[in-house]
Order: structure tokens, then sequence, then C-alpha cells
């Protein structure tokens, strides 16, 4: 039971990770994302530099745009230089960007030109990354990814060690009247989530758990519960 204090506005959401999904026909996982009546899919790009791992470009994000998907498309870039490639992702069809907080760049500057590029915008921090280092941001986004595992791979193991950061974010967010999406990413499946549910986040990324889920549709459900 989430208390009142972190009770947020927003209903619980299960983002699915296509991360996760069959990369030689992506095309396909986000189609089965969208039949199950879910609305939202993460998209994590990486560049070898920022995490030592390399994903897809905005081209992925357009060819899945002319398969005909309609779903929100939730963009977290993990890159050394974000702001280089923002205009390109949101020309390919991103919905939200989101960019980490760590590598030296104009945060601020980069999040006005995403809403500028008619986009919501989202700050991400690293399990490293204290909430105060995003503090001064937070009236200016539509979400905040906290990653509750170093990013750069799926399937690893939810970090316990983030809940008080979720609460202090969420509890900022009450006190402050602010309405950001409050996001978790990494090792997600539905007990975490619960976890997280009661520790005030409302919005939840789930990679391998979904895919490799043997009922999604009985998955999807338990989210929705939360
Ligand atoms: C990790 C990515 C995650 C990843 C989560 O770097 O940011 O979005 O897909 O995968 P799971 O749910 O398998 O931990
Ligand atoms: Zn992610």
């Amino acid at each position: 039971m989430v208390t009142d204090l972190l009770r947020t506005v927003h209903p619980p959401l299960l983002v699915p990770s296509l991360l996760a999904g069959d990369h030689a026909n992506l095309g396909a996982s986000a189609a089965k994302v969208e039949q199950l009546g879910l609305k939202w899919l993460h998209l994590d790009i990486m560049d070898g530099h920022f995490v030592p791992n390399f994903t897809f470009g905005p081209e992925v994000l357009a060819a899945l745009r002319r398969s005909g998907s309609k779903l929100f498309f939730d963009t977290h870039l993990m890159l050394d230089e974000p702001d280089r490639y923002i205009e390109a992702f949101a020309k390919a069809g991103a919905d939200n960007i989101s960019i980490h907080i760590e590598p030296n760049y104009d945060h601020a500057g980069t999040l006005a030109r995403i809403r500028a590029l008619r986009c919501q915008c989202g700050i991400v921090l690293n399990p490293g990354t204290p909430a105060r280092a995003i503090e001064a941001l937070l009236p200016q986004v539509d979400l905040v990814l906290v990653m509750t595992v170093q990013p750069g791979f799926g399937g690893q193991s939810f970090r316990r060690d983030m809940l008080p950061k979720i609460s202090q974010l969420a509890t900022w967010r009450k006190v402050r009247n602010l309405n950001f999406r409050l996001e978790v990413d990494g090792g997600v499946d539905p007990a975490t989530a619960a976890e997280c549910r009661a520790a005030g986040a409302d919005t939840f990324v789930a990679g391998t758990s979904f895919f490799k889920a043997p009922d999604q549709a009985a998955f999807a459900a338990a989210f929705a519960k939360l």
C-alpha cells in the first residue's frame, strides 16, 4: 500500500523494454506489446562509450513507426553526448527522450531542446548518483528514471538499495507539488515493482521479466494491480 506522502497521481504503467525482445524481429516484439493493450515501449540506446554495449539507433524507431506502431516510444539515451542526437530520435518518432545526468553537457538546455522538439523529457540517474544531483532540474522534467541496475545490459539483479532514492524523489514530488513520472529500470518484475511502487514509483520498465514471461497477459495484469 502506498503511503499518502508517496502517493502519485499516476496509475501504474508497465513499460516493456525492447532490449529483451527478438533483435532479428523487433517489429514483432513491439507488436506483441501493443496487442496486449500496453501503451508504452522502452527503447534503450547505447553508444559503447557511456555504457559498454551497443543496441540500435534512430532508424530502428523510424522503422517501427513505418511498420505501424502507435506505442509511446520511451527513449532512454545512454550516450556520452546525448545533446548531439536528440533531434534524430525526435524525428524518428520518439515520444519521450530521457538523458543521463552523469556526462558533462548542458542538461537544462538539452531538456528544453527536447521539449522544443515536441517530445516529453526525462532525466536519468545511475545507481551511484544521488537524487540531489538532479534536484534543480525536477520542475523541468516529465519523467525521472532511477536506474535499479548499472546500465548497459538486461537481465541483471534489482538493486534494493535504490529504494530510499525513489522515496526521496517521491517525497520531493509531493511536497513541491511536482508531477513528473517516477520510473524504475533494471531487474524489475512483479515482486520488485511492488517494492518500488510502495516507495512511490509509478512507471516500471521490464525487459527480461516481460519477454520471458510464460503468460504475458497475466504478467501485464499483475502490474495493473500494483
Ligand atoms: C539497462 C537498460 C534496461 C534494460 C532492463 O541498461 O536500461 O532498460 O532493458 O532490462 P531488465 O528488465 O532485463 O533488467
Ligand atoms: Zn533503459
